[in-house]
């Protein structure tokens, strides 16, 4: 398919990223951490594929580690796949790596400060990415890096192209990485947790820059948030992982007003209220996540859940499909998955 045949079509099915049986361990020091633990996911253009879970469930590994953007200071050992433009990730060489994250795929962190040298004016840091990227002349990188800061909705961008990051609002900074980001003309956008460190209302604008830029650019988003009204208004899909495996995933709005996994009900409280955060239980979810340096059969949720049965600690439960509900929305949790069928045959 050429490029023309494209425009104005609607979403093509074919993903454009595909991660499947994602493990991840990290060591660091004498200590093994399987921070992703059977991970399969994918993201098609136009769709944003929205993640959450509770902190240390394996968001940022999930979603960096492919990337080879993990802290260094840390082992990886990484099984799977994760494939975009028919070619694993996996397998690639940190320079073959490095021009698929400048190239496929833009990456926007969750504290824009520390992706950005204080040191340095912003925009001559967007203008050295955008012409490393696109070999531009140099004059031609400046109008560039303005035109990208100028896209991200930065008011009077020939004069925040002088300034240090210091210089500018979070807000701002985060704006310039998605500028950032965006240099390479990205067909993936992967954002971690992009507007927590923002106060609500640059927050609100943030996703919606993202949102206009998905509709215009027509890129699949891979979203971590704590915010479920994040969730509701942009995710097409969402993924909640805990202690590195999917406990459940699905349409947004069927997952976020029918949760089956005891997991997301805990997220969700009973009740959702769209206006609350979920990066932590609303009521609480007694308990802590387990230790995955010590890899123990069954649910990793067995020790914190409500409705803990004997097989939970034996088995590892699988993804599977709710009966009468979206096909597409699968849960780990047989004996919901049970409960559900007993009541469909009452
Ligand atoms: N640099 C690191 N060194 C050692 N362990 C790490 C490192 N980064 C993450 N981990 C571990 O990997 C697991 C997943 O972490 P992470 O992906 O950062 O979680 P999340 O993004 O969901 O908060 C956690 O158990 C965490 O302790
Ligand atoms: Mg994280």
């Amino acid at each position: 398919m050429n490029d023309m045949s494209a425009v104005g079509s609607v979403a093509s099915d074919a993903p454009i990223y595909s991660v499947s049986d994602l493990v991840i361990d990290l060591y660091a020091g004498n200590v093994s951490v399987r921070a992703v633990d059977g991970v399969t996911f994918s993201v098609r253009p136009r769709e944003t594929l929205a993640v959450v879970g509770e902190s240390g469930s394996g968001k940022t590994v999930m979603t960096l580690g492919p990337l080879g953007l993990l802290p260094e200071g840390v082992t990886v050992d990484m099984r799977g796949k994760a494939v975009s433009d028919g070619r694993d990730l996996l397998g690639m060489g940190a320079r073959e790596l490095s021009r698929m994250r400048g190239g496929r795929f833009g990456v926007v962190f969750q504290d824009p400060i520390s992706a950005l040298n204080p040191m340095k004016r912003v925009g001559p840091q967007l203008a050295a990415q955008a012409r490393r990227l696109t070999g531009v002349s140099r004059a031609k990188a400046r109008e560039a890096a303005i035109g990208l800061l100028r896209r991200a909705g930065i008011p009077d961008p020939e004069d925040r192209y002088n300034r240090y990051p210091h210089e500018m609002s979070g807000g701002m900074l985060q704006r310039a990485m998605i500028a950032l980001a965006l240099a390479s003309k990205p067909q993936v956008l992967i954002a971690d947790e992009p507007t927590t460190a923002l106060d609500a209302t640059v927050q609100a604008q943030i996703i919606e820059l993202i949102r206009q830029l998905q509709r215009e650019e027509g890129i699949a988003v891979v979203l971590i948030t704590h915010d479920i009204g994040v969730v509701s208004t942009v995710a097409d899909r969402v993924m909640v992982l805990y202690a590195g495996r999917i406990a459940e995933e699905g349409p947004a709005r069927e997952v976020l007003t029918a949760p089956v996994h005891p997991y997301t009900i805990g997220l969700l409280g009973s009740v959702p209220d769209l206006r609350k955060p979920i990066g932590e239980p609303r009521q609480g979810i007694p308990g802590a996540p387990p230790d995955q340096s010590r890899l123990v059969p069954g649910c990793r949720f067995a020790d914190r859940c409500p409705m803990v049965e004997p097989e939970c600690r034996i088995h590892s439960p699988q993804l599977e499909q709710v009966p009468g509900a979206d096909p597409m929305h699968r849960v780990a949790c047989p004996p919901q998955l049970r409960a559900i069928r007993e009541r469909a045959d009452a």
